[in-house]
């Protein structure tokens, strides 16, 4: 069945969202009110790096099925469905910020059909259905939370083979129109109360925040008495009830959700009167660690950082994005700069002469970024930096020194190369 659906906010969320309805055979207007992304929408371009996406961007306007479109009231006109996927930042409380998700539903409330269904896709508190009710103020249109799954670099696979559908409404036959949109997706469905569906996001998230801490925590342990991470992962990965995945040590977690969801979990807590002091453990875990990157650069460079060039492989906050938001590589590059060191940079989705923060030279390729460096530090896993040549590497350095807070280059190469080396949860 195919259903007419508009979608607020072309981000990473909304795009994705959106395509892959009409890619389900819905008929979708995405609404963005950023003049310049509707155009390069409308000319084929697509905004963000997401594999996948610009295929089924394609196919979705070819089929007649997909448009772009800055005008809200036109675009919401006629939907059954209006899907919000604004953005919701970390206010300076720590709480998320919900002005961006009142003012849509203020721009849309006089235009919906009525029996309408806005279902809420962005990360909001527990009890904003009833904020975006309250801000729609129509009794006859059905406001529903169905929190999004996705993540960034992965987000169209994600939403095409979710793990599993969570729809939080009031009423059974409002909640059974929401999860017939996603009957194509075999997916397991559960339907609940809003504020259960609000929760269950923050808590995905928040957990994932903890786990990635919790190995990190590991890895210092694992440090301080000579053992090796990568092997501790994968005996704890043995036991099937804690498994492998995300406990990769690193730089610490960054991003566009991590951070402000946790932030957001914490102050939710607070509010009704519970002091989460696990999760602001697992944050300042996330801190120390960006402050222990800076240490092993200290360590292999030489001290004080103040006046050495230090090398940069890495600025994106995982990964196969573009994504700078939150990015622990920009959080330990400003740290570098702070100490007075030349941070010099290469990222394979960030443009040489790039300003993503002051005092950092981005350039376009990975050995010139290493020339006469005092270090090099690896702060995102691209595949590519597994591969570089380390004899040019080696050149290009002006001392034989590496920090991978990744684990991704090969450490028996750089020994045999006599590099001095640090790696994560590594003797
Ligand atoms: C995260 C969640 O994984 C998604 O499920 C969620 O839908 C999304 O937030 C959201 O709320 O929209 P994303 O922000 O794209 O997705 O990033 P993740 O893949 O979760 O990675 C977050 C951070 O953790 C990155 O900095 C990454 O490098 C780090 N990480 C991840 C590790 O250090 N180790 C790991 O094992 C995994």
């Amino acid at each position: 069945m195919s259903n007419r659906i508009a979608v607020v906010g072309t981000g990473y969320v909304g795009l994705t969202t959106g395509t892959c309805l009409a890619h389900l055979g819905h008929d979708v207007t995405c609404i963005d009110n950023d003049p310049a992304k509707i155009e390069l929408l409308e000319s084929g371009g697509i905004p963000i790096l997401e594999p996948g996406l610009p295929e089924l961007v394609a196919e979705g306007v070819a089929a007649g099925r997909l448009r772009f479109t800055g005008d809200i009231v036109e675009g919401v006109q006629g939907r059954e469905f209006v899907l919000l996927c604004v953005p919701t930042p970390q206010g300076s409380d720590g709480s998320a910020d919900l002005s961006y998700i009142e003012s849509a539903a203020r721009s849309i409330r006089d235009h919906l059909e009525p029996n309408a269904i806005v279902i809420n896709k962005s990360t909001v508190p527990v009890g904003s259905t009833r904020v975006v009710a309250n801000a729609l103020g129509r009794e006859d249109v059905h406001v529903v939370s169905n929190p999004e799954f996705l993540r960034e670099g992965s987000a169209v696979s994600d939403f095409l083979n979710p793990e599993r559908v969570v729809i939080g409404a009031d009423d059974q036959a409002v909640a059974i129109r929401v999860a017939a949109l996603h009957l194509r997706l075999a997916a397991p469905l559960l339907v609940t109360d809003p504020a259960t569906a609000e929760l269950t996001k923050y808590a995905s998230n928040a957990f994932l925040a903890l786990k990635i801490s919790y190995i990190n925590a590991i890895a210092a342990v694992a440090e301080a008495v000579g053992a090796d991470i990568d092997d501790v992962v994968t005996g704890l990965g043995l036991d099937s009830r804690i498994g492998q995945s995300f406990l990769r040590p690193g730089p610490g977690w960054g991003g566009s959700c991590l951070p402000k969801d946790t932030s957001a979990l914490i102050r939710i807590a607070a509010d009704a009167g519970y002091d989460f002091s696990l999760m602001k453990d697992a944050v300042k875990v996330n801190r120390q660690q960006f402050e222990r990157v800076v240490d092993k650069v200290r360590r292999v460079a030489g001290e004080p950082l103040e006046g050495r060039t230090i090398a940069v492989w890495g600025l994106t906050f995982k990964a196969g994005t573009d994504d700078l938001r939150d990015s622990p590589a920009i959080e330990v590059a400003r740290q570098l700069v702070a100490e007075g060191a030349k941070v010099r940079a290469y990222d394979p989705e960030v443009a040489a002469g790039a300003d993503v923060l002051e005092g950092v030279e981005v350039v376009d390729d990975p050995y010139a970024c290493c020339d006469g460096a005092d270090a090099l530090v690896v702060l995102t896993e691209w595949p590519e930096f597994s591969r570089m040549d380390l004899d040019r590497v080696a050149a290009a350095l002006a001392q034989r020194a590496v920090v991978d807070t990744r684990n991704v280059l090969d450490r028996a190469a750089l020994a045999r190369r006599e590099f001095t080396y640090q790696g994560i949860g590594r003797v």
